[in-house]
Order: C-alpha cells, then sequence, then structure tokens
C-alpha cells in the first residue's frame, strides 16, 4: 500500500499562504522580493524548521531546505516557487513548495528514512513578474546567470533586485546555493485546459517549451492630437499598434502550439492630447520547437521594419531572455508515472506551456514534473483553483516518486 500525505495538513497549509498576500477576490499577490514575499518566506521557514530542517538561505535569496537520508550522497530535490504575478492564483508555486514540505512532514510521522537526503527548494523569482526575466532564482543558482547582471535588474519603479534582497533581509550566502542534486522533481498546476478535457487529475510533464522574450521600442513623434493633420503624424502607438495585430494573426497561422503574447505596453507621454512619440511593449513567444521560434523572432522583426522605417518612425527589439525547449528526464518522468501507476491514477504525458524552476534544475540534474488539473484551464489570475481531491492526488504521486528516486530500501525504521 503506498505512503500517503496527510492531505488536512497540506490544504490548511496551502489555506495559510494562500492568506499572505491574499487579495479581495481570492487570489494572492505576492511578487517577489515585496513584502508579501517576505512574509511567504517567514512562514514557510517556520513550518521546515517546525519539522527539523534547517534552512538555507542564498545569494538569491532561494531557500533550501535538507532532511538527511541514510546516505550523504546528492539530494533529491523537491522545489518550486512561492512569488506570484500580481493578482494571481493562490496555487502557482505555493503548490509546489507546500507538497515538497508535505513529504517530508509525511516521512516524519512515518519514521521514513530515505536512502538519500530530500531538500525543499523555493525559488526567488519564478514569475519574472517585477524582475524579468522569468526563473531569475533557479537560473542563477544553477549559473546561467550572472550575478551581478540578476542584481541589476530593475522593477517598474527602478528598484534593483540586491537592494530589494537585502531590504526584505533575504541575502544569504553563495555557499549556500543548492547544488545539483540526484533529481528534481515538481508538482505544479498545469495552468492549461489538457488535464480537464482528457478528465484527468494528474499530468506527468515530459518536457518544457521554449520561451523567448523580447522587448520592442517604437520612436514616432509626440505632437498635438489637433492641429496635426493624420498624413503628418508619427504615431508610435499605432505602429505598434499594428505590430500587436500583425503577430496576434501570424501566430495563429503557425499551429495551435505557437502563443504570442504581449502583456505589457507603456506610452509616452500617455496625455489624452498628444500624440504618443514613443511606445515599448513586451512580446512572449512560445513554441516547443526552437527553429520555429527562431522564425516567429524573423517574423516579428520584419513586420517591425515594415510598420516602422516605411512611416518615417524608428524601432529597435531587444530579445533579452530564451529558455530553450526542454525535455525531462526520462528515468524520472518514468518515476512519476510508475508513482501515479502505484496509486490507481490515470494520467497523460503532456508538455509544460508555461515556464518552470524545472527548466535551468534539468540543465544540471535528471529533472520531471507532475501537473494537478486547472479548473477551467485558468491560472495568473485569481480565478485559479485546483480542487482538493487533485491536489491530494498530486501531492500523493510527489511522495511516490521521491520515495523512488530517493530510496527507501534500508531505510523504513517504523
Ligand atoms: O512565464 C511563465 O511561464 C511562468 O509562469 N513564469
Ligand atoms: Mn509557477
Ligand atoms: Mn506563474
Amino acid at each position: 500500500m503506498p505512503l500517503r500525505i496527510n492531505a488536512d495538513r497540506l490544504h490548511a497549509r496551502l489555506e495559510a499562504m494562500a492568506r499572505v498576500g491574499a487579495t479581495p477576490a481570492g487570489g494572492v499577490g505576492r511578487t517577489t522580493l515585496s513584502d508579501e514575499d517576505r512574509a511567504g518566506r517567514d512562514l514557510l521557514r517556520s513550518w521546515l524548521e517546525a519539522a527539523g530542517l534547517a534552512v538555507r538561505v542564498d545569494d538569491f535569496g532561494n531557500m533550501t531546505a535538507r532532511r538527511p537520508g541514510r546516505e550523504d550522497g546528492p539530494p533529491v530535490q523537491l522545489g518550486s516557487h512561492l512569488d506570484s504575478v500580481p493578482r494571481g492564483g493562490r496555487f502557482d508555486g505555493a503548490l509546489g513548495v507546500l507538497a515538497a514540505l508535505e513529504v517530508v512532514e509525511t516521512l516524519n510521522d512515518t519514521n521514513v528514512t530515505t536512502r538519500l537526503p530530500l531538500e525543499v527548494i523555493n525559488f526567488t523569482d519564478e514569475e519574472g513578474a517585477r524582475f524579468e526575466p522569468a526563473m531569475l532564482g533557479s537560473g542563477a543558482a544553477i549559473g546561467h546567470f550572472p550575478k551581478d547582471y540578476v542584481y541589476a535588474r530593475t522593477d517598474a519603479r527602478g528598484l534593483r533586485f540586491a537592494d530589494e534582497l537585502r531590504r526584505i533581509g533575504y541575502q544569504g550566502r553563495e555557499a549556500d546555493r543548492p547544488r545539483p542534486g540526484a533529481a528534481y522533481l515538481e508538482l505544479h498546476i498545469e495552468q492549461g485546459p489538457a488535464l480537464e478535457a482528457a478528465g484527468l487529475p494528474v499530468g506527468v510533464v515530459a518536457g518544457i517549451v521554449g520561451i523567448t522574450w523580447l522587448e520592442v521600442t517604437v520612436v514616432g513623434q509626440s505632437d498635438h492630437a489637433g492641429p496635426t493633420p493624420m498624413g503628418l503624424r508619427h504615431d508610435a502607438l499605432v505602429a505598434a499598434a499594428r505590430v500587436i495585430d500583425r503577430i496576434d494573426r501570424l501566430v495563429r497561422q503557425v499551429d495551435e502550439r505557437a502563443v504570442a503574447t504581449v502583456g505589457r505596453l507603456r506610452i509616452e507621454p500617455d496625455v489624452i492630447n498628444i500624440i504618443p512619440g514613443r511606445a515599448v511593449f513586451s512580446v512572449d513567444l512560445r513554441h516547443p520547437d526552437l527553429a520555429t521560434l527562431d522564425a516567429l523572432v524573423t517574423h516579428l522583426e520584419a513586420i517591425v521594419g515594415s510598420e516602422t522605417v516605411a512611416s518615417g518612425l524608428e524601432a529597435t527589439i531587444d530579445r533579452f531572455w530564451t529558455s530553450e525547449p526542454t525535455p525531462f528526464s526520462p528515468a524520472v518522468v518514468d518515476a512519476v508515472a510508475a508513482a501515479a501507476d502505484e496509486l490507481e491514477l490515470p494520467t497523460m504525458r503532456l508538455w509544460s506551456g508555461a515556464g518552470h524552476d524545472a527548466k535551468y534544475m534539468a540543465e544540471v540534474c535528471p529533472t520531471a514534473m507532475i501537473f494537478v488539473r486547472s479548473q477551467g484551464g485558468v491560472s495568473h489570475c485569481e480565478q485559479e483553483y485546483s480542487t482538493p481531491e487533485d491536489v491530494e492526488a498530486g501531492a500523493n504521486v510527489l511522495l511516490g516518486a521521491a520515495l523512488r528516486l530517493a530510496g527507501t530500501t534500508e531505510g523504513v525504521d517504523g
């Protein structure tokens, strides 16, 4: 009979964490390195320490807590993130961190000592909502992002990552970065419609699609909204709008896995009776195939050129982040599938359309993810929801997969 988590305790923890940064409409706002993020970190630390784990904090604020195994080998790491997007959901990230804690608590309750150590990890700034790009903490921990690049990132108000990290008291030591483990597992909500469409509570995640983020700056000429004839205008916002409409229509022609999003747009001077002289907007492109992703960027460049140069405007495109398509380790994917089978949970294999810390952990150790069904397939909004039954099922799969990977052959003390 497979070991199972304490579902009541996990649900209570999710509820308590959801009260940190709670928004009136039932979501959470715990943007990274904010006071709310600090409060969430403090709460997690108190739970980890009460479970007997010592918490390390590294120089990016990544929190790691180790549960010793019989051997002092590389740990099996279970992680995700507590930071959220503004007015986000209560499950995105928090589910994975709190389910990892629940795995540890269940092993404590049942006196199981795994052969390999286990580590619970809370990564800083997975969302990239406040300090771009995404997965900044996990990418920095594995050495993908240089420290000075990360420390110099600024938010919309010009505040620096390093200053905010220090302000909330979570600037630790480089020596305390999570090291490559024996395996990395991440439980996460699907944030999409596939599991619900298939009527399945849990998914076995085989990889993450490619993601690339760009910033497009269009420069025209501010001018008076009244006396300036339409034929004499160099309206940066109108040009940007045409680019956005064309890239949206182009991506819809590619295939159903290609997606494009313009999530943020800033215009200057942003006054009702001044023709916008400047428009700066983001473009988030995703596809499982890197060549297709690169081709979309080439198309975007051509569209920007054709909507600006000819009408006397200028434009620059900064492709500042690319997360290559990431297939997960077949052995770890199989461990997840075996854990679900043992629980007699029907599943399907799928790729993630969302980025996750597992992307960077996959670069340093065998990695896979487990998805829990998202009701209505929605996420990054306050309506994000997964049922207690599905949450419990996902956490039990995480427990089973962790035990497979960490080994308990000689380890059961009870
Ligand atoms: O952007 C993403 O896919 C993730 O939610 N950070
Ligand atoms: Mn997430
Ligand atoms: Mn997210």
